[in-house]
């Protein structure tokens, strides 16, 4: 059984590889490489695959996987320029695929292991990343 949670968040990033020069950075991000950064509407879906607990009827409380995002993704992100705000991506190009795998990580060290964790973010509306892990 799979119960799921849909978070948005705003944020800005630049993507550039530090170790690039300026014309090879271009020529890979191209925009996304734009100096003063550009920003995005990102949506978040999270899906927990797990059984129904017999004594409650829920596979995990809503409210609790509510809260653990809003710990986790809109604290640290909402409104936030990634690349300067946040330690997470100090080191770590903030892609999409980047992005999804920071947050996969971090929902991981909360929840409880009998839960597959399914993370999919959208970029803008018609990009998405996909990750569970594997
Ligand atoms: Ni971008």
């Amino acid at each position: 059984m799979k119960v799921c949670r849909r978070e948005t968040f705003n944020a800005a990033h630049r993507l550039y590889n530090p170790s690039f020069d300026d014309a090879k950075n271009d020529a890979i991000f191209g925009k996304c490489n734009n100096l003063n950064y550009h920003g995005h509407n990102y949506a978040i879906l999270v899906c927990l695959d797990g059984p129904i607990d017999p004594e409650t009827g829920y596979v995990i409380d809503l409210k609790i996987l509510s809260d653990i995002l809003d710990e986790e993704v809109k604290e640290p992100f909402d409104h936030r320029n990634l690349n300067l705000d946040c330690p997470e991506f100090e080191n770590l190009i903030p892609t999409a695929e980047n992005i999804t795998l920071v947050i996969w990580n971090k929902l991981r060290k909360r929840l409880d292991s009998k839960y597959e964790i399914e993370v999919t973010l959208w970029e803008t509306e018609r990009n998405s990343v996909f990750y569970n892990g594997k």
